[in-house]
């Protein structure tokens, strides 16, 4: 089937993404965000964001259609993200999009978020954006979520987890760092702003599994939990000398110390397996720093980088639309309609 009309539904976590895709053509991107409503919690309270995904899921996808011009009867399959992510926030999504499917007598398809993330850089923006995803490609995939790393052979048959975060992802850090310094959730952007006029190199903080007794077993899996626990200990200490905590400096070193753990093993990742592209995806692709040094790093090593639009980089449905899509072109068959919402649905 070429071209297919897909929708896509994501609520894995506390964006409700509904996305419309005619093959690689994005038609419609929803994004319906219960942010705020977490943001006095300090972090996704679960419940609150599965509440509000059945609050918010049938006007985005009102708003998709509105957007995208095509009728629901017109469409050739609904994709929905099954897993991994919180179990309530998915459930939401996977009912939703077994009614739809049922009521309009269309095949479903069940995705991987993960691999969502990298069915992504599929999507064309424009005449002017040519050049699909090309395989094998290395992704790193970096949100608030999640901090995976992963080597796509094929988006539809061959994706294998290399590495993943074994405590808090790289997002969560930020969050937690800013939490440290006093800044507002979501604090990755407020973080990101901060140590623009801060000294990078003002304080050395620990990079996470990069020991070389860690490059057996953990080579791939990165480890943020060190790192925020090495910085409220920095601060504290500051704070009872009672001398004033540089917050620009520290923003910018810890920030420094993310970004080069996160590239180090990604453009490892693209030497060992002789990969010549890197791909980028999660929300905290927005930060300034990593951008600039995964421009610098696969510049040096030779790489092809591709990042897709911010908008798609986020957690959305056109991600998962997109993902279906390309199922559909490479003769997969549907899922059957008893699957379930898995939280650790492995890629
Ligand atoms: O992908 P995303 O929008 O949502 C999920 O995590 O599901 O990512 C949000 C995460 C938050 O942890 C936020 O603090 C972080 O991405 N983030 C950033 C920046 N913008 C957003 N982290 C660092 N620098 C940024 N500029
Ligand atoms: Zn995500």
């Amino acid at each position: 089937r070429e071209n297919p009309l897909v929708l896509g539904i994501e609520t894995s976590c506390d964006e409700t993404g509904i996305g419309i895709v005619r093959g690689t053509t994005l038609l419609a991107n929803v994004i319906a965000s219960s942010m705020d409503e977490h943001a006095r919690y300090g972090g996704v309270v679960p419940e609150v964001a599965a509440r509000a995904h059945l609050e918010e899921l049938v006007p985005a996808i009102e708003a998709a259609v509105a957007e995208s011009g095509i009728r629901l009867e017109d469409l050739d399959a609904i994709a929905v993200t099954s897993g991994p992510g919180l179990a309530g926030a998915l459930m939401v999504g996977v009912g939703a999009a077994k009614a739809l499917a049922l009521a309009l007598g269309k095949p479903i398809y069940a995705v991987n978020h993960l691999v969502g993330h990298v069915g992504a850089d599929v999507l064309r923006l424009g005449e002017s954006d040519t050049v699909p995803l090309e395989y094998p490609t290395i992704a790193l995939l970096v949100s608030g979520g999640h901090t995976s790393l992963l080597l796509v052979r094929d988006l539809t048959s061959d994706v294998e987890l290399l590495g993943e975060t074994i405590d808090d992802a790289a997002g969560e850090a930020f969050d937690k760092v800013a939490r440290i310094l006093g800044m507002p959730y979501p604090g990755g952007p407020r973080i990101d702003a901060a140590a623009a006029t801060g000294d990078p190199r003002a304080i050395r903080f620990p990079r996470g599994l990069s020991r070389p007794k860690d490059m057996d077993e953990h080579r791939y899996d990165f480890s943020f939990s060190g790192l925020k626990t090495s910085v409220a200990r920095w601060v504290e200490h500051r704070e009872d000398a009672g001398e004033p905590v540089p917050v620009s400096d520290v923003a910018a070193s810890f920030r420094e110390a993310v970004v080069d753990i996160l590239l180090t093993k990604a453009v490892a990742a693209c030497a060992d397996y002789g990969v010549p592209r890197l791909l980028l995806g999660g929300g905290v692709i927005a930060n300034a720093r990593l951008r600039q040094v995964a421009i610098e790093r696969t510049d040096a090593a030779g790489l092809t980088l591709r990042i897709p639009p911010l908008s798609l980089c986020t957690d959305n449905g056109a991600m998962i639309a997109a993902l279906g899509a390309q199922l559909i072109m490479n003769g997969h068959e549907p899922s059957t309609l008893d699957f379930g919402a898995d939280s650790t649905l492995p890629v």
